[in-house]
C-alpha cells in the first residue's frame, strides 16, 4: 500500500508508463521514429508519414507506391457501412458516428492472423475506410449524394474530392495534409495509452482504435478544436473577444485550445500550422475572424502565460478549409490511426499486461448489514 501511495501523481503527470520507439515528445521537439515534426511537415506526405509510423522506416518509392495503392483498394465503403450510416440520426455527434462506424467496418476487415503484415494491413484498412466514412456523412447531412473514391489521389486530396464533390485546391490539399501530419502520433496522450491499455489484455486492434476513439472526442483531448472555434465563432470583433475571454480567464475558465499537460513553451504543432491562419484568412476575406483569433491568444497568454495548442488553429484552418464543424475531431482520428495502430503493433509484440494499482480512500473494513437492518 505504501509503496503504490508513493509512486501516486493525479493524472499520471510525469510517470513514466512504457516504453516506445513510435515517437518523443520533448520541450524543445517532436519526433517520430527520429524524425522531427519540423521536417516531416515541410517535406513528408501524411501516406510516408503512416508508414513511417507502422514499419519504423519511411518508404522507398516502391513501398510508398504499394501502401498508397493498397489505402485505395480499401476505400470503397462496405454496403452494409453506408446501411449504418443512413440510420444513424442526423444529430448524432461526428466522434459517435465514428465509433460505431468503424466498429461496423471492422467486419469485413480482409486481413486475418496477427504477424506484423496481418497487423500493418488492418491499420491501413482502417486508414482507408475513415475518411471515407467522415466524408460520406457530411454529404448523408447535407443531402447530397455520395462520391466514389478516385484512385491516385493523395490521402488529403481524397477525402477533399470525397466530401465536396470536387477536386480540392493545392491549398488546402497542403493544408489538410498538414494537418494530418502533425495529428498522426503524440507518445503517451490519453487516447493512444487508452489504446495500448486495450491492447495490452491480448483484445483485438479494432478495439483499440474505438477505445482511442471514446477517449480522443473528450473537449480537454482532440475535442478541443470543435471547442476552439466554437469560442472564436461566438464573438463580432477583437475587441468582443479580448472582453469576454478577460472575464472568462478571470473567472477560471479553461479557454479550449490552450494548455498542454506536456508542453510548457509552447506546442511546436501549433506553430506549424499558424502560419497558414492569415494566408487563408486573407483568400477568405475573413480577417476579423483571424484578428479574434489573435485577441483570445494574447489574453491567454498575458494573463496565464499558457501557449495555444495545436487544436486552436486548427479549428479556425479547418473552419477557412469550409468544413463543417462536427468533421474537425473525426479528422484527427483519421490521422492519429496511423499513431494508434502503431502503438497497438508496438504494445502487442512486446505485451505485458498494463495493470497498475490505485490508492484507495474508501471506508475501513466495515460488517455487512441485512437490508432490513440498515
Ligand atoms: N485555459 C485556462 N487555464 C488553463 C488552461 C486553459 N486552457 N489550461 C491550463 N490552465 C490553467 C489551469 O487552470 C491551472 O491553473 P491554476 O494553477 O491557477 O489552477 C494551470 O493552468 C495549470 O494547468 P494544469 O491543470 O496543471 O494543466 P494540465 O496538465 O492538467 O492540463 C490540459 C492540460 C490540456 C488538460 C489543459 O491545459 C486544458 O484543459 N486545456 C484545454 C483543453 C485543450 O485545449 N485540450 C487539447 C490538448 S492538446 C491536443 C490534444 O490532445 O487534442
Amino acid at each position: 500500500m505504501a509503496e503504490s501511495a508513493e509512486l501516486y501523481r493525479p493524472g499520471l503527470e510525469g510517470i513514466v508508463a512504457g516504453e516506445t520507439s513510435v515517437s518523443t515528445v520533448l520541450q524543445d521537439s517532436l519526433a517520430y521514429r527520429g524524425y522531427t515534426i519540423e521536417d516531416l511537415a515541410e517535406h513528408a506526405s501524411f501516406e510516408e508519414t503512416a508508414y513511417l509510423l507502422l514499419r519504423g522506416e519511411l518508404p522507398s518509392a516502391s513501398q510508398l507506391a504499394a501502401f498508397r495503392s493498397e489505402l485505395d483498394r480499401h476505400r470503397p465503403l462496405n454496403p452494409h457501412v453506408l446501411e449504418v450510416l443512413r440510420r444513424i440520426p442526423a444529430e448524432t455527434p461526428g466522434m459517435d458516428v465514428l465509433r460505431t462506424t468503424l466498429s461496423m467496418a471492422a467486419h469485413f476487415d480482409p486481413y486475418r492472423g496477427n504477424d506484423l503484415d496481418a497487423l500493418v494491413g488492418r491499420a491501413t484498412y482502417a486508414l482507408a475506410v475513415v475518411p471515407g466514412i467522415i466524408a460520406a456523412r457530411m454529404r448523408l447531412l447535407a443531402g447530397q449524394p455520395l462520391i466514389e473514391p478516385k484512385p491516385g489521389l493523395s490521402h488529403a486530396a481524397q477525402f477533399l474530392y470525397q466530401a465536396f464533390g470536387q477536386m480540392p485546391t493545392a491549398m488546402n490539399e497542403k493544408i489538410l495534409n498538414l494537418t494530418f501530419v502533425l495529428y498522426a502520433e503524440h507518445e503517451f496522450n490519453a487516447s493512444t495509452f487508452a489504446c495500448r491499455v486495450t491492447t495490452s489484455t491480448l483484445s483485438d486492434m479494432y478495439s483499440a482504435l474505438v477505445t482511442g476513439i471514446g477517449t480522443l472526442k473528450g473537449p480537454l483531448h482532440g475535442g478541443a478544436n470543435e471547442e476552439s472555434i466554437k469560442a472564436i465563432n461566438q464573438y463580432k470583433s477583437a475587441a468582443e473577444a479580448q472582453a469576454a475571454t478577460e472575464t472568462q480567464v478571470g473567472g477560471g475558465k479553461l479557454i479550449m485550445g490552450f494548455g498542454h499537460r506536456v508542453y510548457k513553451n509552447g506546442d511546436h504543432r501549433a506553430r506549424i500550422l499558424e502560419k497558414y491562419v492569415e494566408p487563408l484568412g486573407r483568400e477568405r476575406n475573413d480577417m476579423n475572424r483571424v484578428e479574434i483569433y489573435h485577441a483570445i491568444k494574447n489574453v491567454v497568454w498575458e494573463r496565464k502565460k499558457i501557449h495555444m495548442n495545436v487544436d486552436y488553429p486548427c479549428g479556425l484552418v479547418y473552419f477557412f478549409m469550409g468544413l463543417p464543424l462536427d468533421v474537425y475531431t473525426p479528422l484527427f482520428v483519421a490521422s492519429r490511426i496511423s499513431g494508434w495502430a502503431a502503438h497497438a503493433i508496438e504494445q502487442f509484440t512486446n505485451n505485458r499486461l498494463i495493470r497498475p494499482r490505485s490508492r484507495y480512500v474508501g471506508p475501513e473494513i466495515r460488517p455487512y448489514r441485512p437490508v432490513g437492518e440498515r
